[in-house]
């Protein structure tokens, strides 16, 4: 039974993080809309800032994030210079009534940064923007780059939530992946963040990695487990190595199958569950205090481009190469190569190269695939009070599916479409059924499970 719904729903679709997805972005957007949706952010609007910072000291070769791998600081110096030259563009446009909530630092590595950049580049995005009294400061972190002053600096700078990269902690996946990181290490960077005040604490952890196995897993996740972290991002192994030449050092003939993968999910799951962390959406987990966890239960959880999130703003504005930003008129990214980035950020200013504005029906459809990630089922009713009768098309394809579905991974309720606890797994590919732009085949999707 389980082989063939893997067989049937384990297909290659997107992951969701926006809608349209980004293969359907656009030359349409350049920097003169974007100029216009910037203007037209609000004042008392709510802004979160997404910076990326494209660069590592090493190379991880399971990695599927937009990085470049540097010894030099020198590239990492001059690609500053153009970041702030792009947030002085920005936030000269926008309102300063309006209000920054959140900031969050990706990469790549932003603590590669050293000590007196973290505050530099902080110091420049409260010249250009007005802050909120309490923002949601967070950082993606590579253990591996920690030291005394850098911990202070993120204090200095009000660091709010750290984000450590884990995988899995075995010395044959590590050397697999070319990440060597011990959990002493890894223990002694959440202490020394914890110890300077922040209050949550997230580990990535993957499966589906080479020479992964249950046992190695589940040793992984009792490791994880005894550093208490407050959330815990389980992600599957994304192995894509058409996008991501260095992904070819990873030998196919030791990667898990699709069966073992989902094995491997289930029992990461299933032991996080028991240590009293709740489930969050298809691949999160939350200690019952942690913020994520409280929004879940009060249905505030969203999905945007750093996956699940709690930010609430009206506008998410992306900085940097590649960055993406989610505004109320559609989605904008910024020029992804590094160096054509700083020449626009140079020269302009801004450096958007695509997007996608959104219509009437893509607001109705990233809605109901955003309450399938979030919370497993829609209410027409809820629907239909936010979307008028546009919503018939969304209850006829629900209906569609539902009936002509054997495996009771889903099934109509009532006025609700639920997700089964058989279906939860296969989101994504419920999620898919409503994607109509899915059908003109752009783009190539890692499996979903
Ligand atoms: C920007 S990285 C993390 C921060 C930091 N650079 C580090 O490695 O510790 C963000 C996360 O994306 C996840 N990730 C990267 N490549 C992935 C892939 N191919 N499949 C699934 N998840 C991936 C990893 O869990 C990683 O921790
Ligand atoms: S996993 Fe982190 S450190 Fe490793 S290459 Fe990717 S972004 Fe860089």
């Amino acid at each position: 039974m389980q082989n063939s719904l893997l067989s049937r729903y384990s297909g290659a679709v997107p992951r969701y993080t926006s809608y349209p997805t980004a293969p359907h972005f656009h030359e349409g957007v350049n920097t003169e809309v974007y100029a216009g949706w910037l203007r037209s952010i609000s004042s008392g609007q709510r802004i979160s800032l997404y910076l990326h910072i494209p660069y590592c000291d090493r190379l991880c070769w399971f990695c599927a994030c937009h990085t470049k791998h540097t010894l030099k600081y020198e590239p990492i110096s001059i690609y500053l210079e153009s970041l702030k030259k792009e947030i002085a563009a920005v936030g000269d446009l926008v309102s300063r009534g309006a209000k920054v909530t959140a900031v969050h630092f990706g990469g790549g590595s932003p603590t590669m940064l050293r000590p007196d950049d973290l505050i530099g580049l902080m110091a420049s995005l409260r010249e250009a923007f007005h802050f909120a009294d309490e923002v949601e400061i967070s950082v993606e972190m590579d253990p591996n780059d920690l030291d005394e002053p850098r911990y202070d600096a993120l204090a200095a700078i009000g660091m709010t939530r750290a984000s450590l990269g884990v995988q899995d902690f075995h010395p044959d996946v590590q050397r697999a992946i070319n990440r060597i990181q011990t959990f002493d290490h890894t223990k002694s960077v959440v202490d020394a963040v914890r110890a300077r005040g922040v209050h949550s604490v997230n580990c990535d952890m993957l499966y589906g990695l080479p020479h992964q196995t249950e046992e190695t897993l589940a040793e992984t996740v009792r490791d994880i487990l005894s550093l208490a972290p407050d959330r815990i991002a389980l992600f599957g192994y994304a192995h894509v190595p058409w996008m991501k030449k260095h992904q070819t050092m990873i030998k196919e003939e030791v990667l898990p199958g699709v069966e073992e993968r989902f094995v491997q999910m289930n029992l990461a799951a299933r032991m996080l569950m028991d240590a009293g962390y709740e489930a969050i959406g298809i691949d999160h987990f939350a200690l019952p205090t942690d913020s994520m966890a409280i929004a879940q239960r009060e249905g505030r959880l969203r999905r945007n481009f750093q996956g699940y999130t709690v930010d609430a703003a009206e506008a998410l504005i992306g900085l940097g190469a590649s960055s993406i930003g989610q505004l109320p008129q559609g989605y904008v990214q910024n020029m992804p190569a590094t160096g054509e980035y700083q020449r626009m950020a140079d020269n302009g200013g801004l450096a958007a190269v695509r997007g996608v504005a959104v219509t009437d029906d893509d607001r109705m459809r990233r809605r109901v695939i955003e309450e399938i990630m979030c919370r497993f089922e829609l209410s027409f009713v809820g629907l239909r009070a936010e979307f008028g009768p546009a919503v018939d098309a969304i209850v006829s394809e629900a209906r569609i599916f539902a009936q002509s579905n054997q495996d009771d991974i889903c099934r109509l309720d009532g006025d609700r479409f639920v997700i089964t606890d058989i279906g939860r797994p296969f989101a994504r590919t419920i999620a898919a059924v409503f994607d109509s732009y899915l059908s003109n085949g752009k783009g190539r999707h890692s499996i979903a499970v």
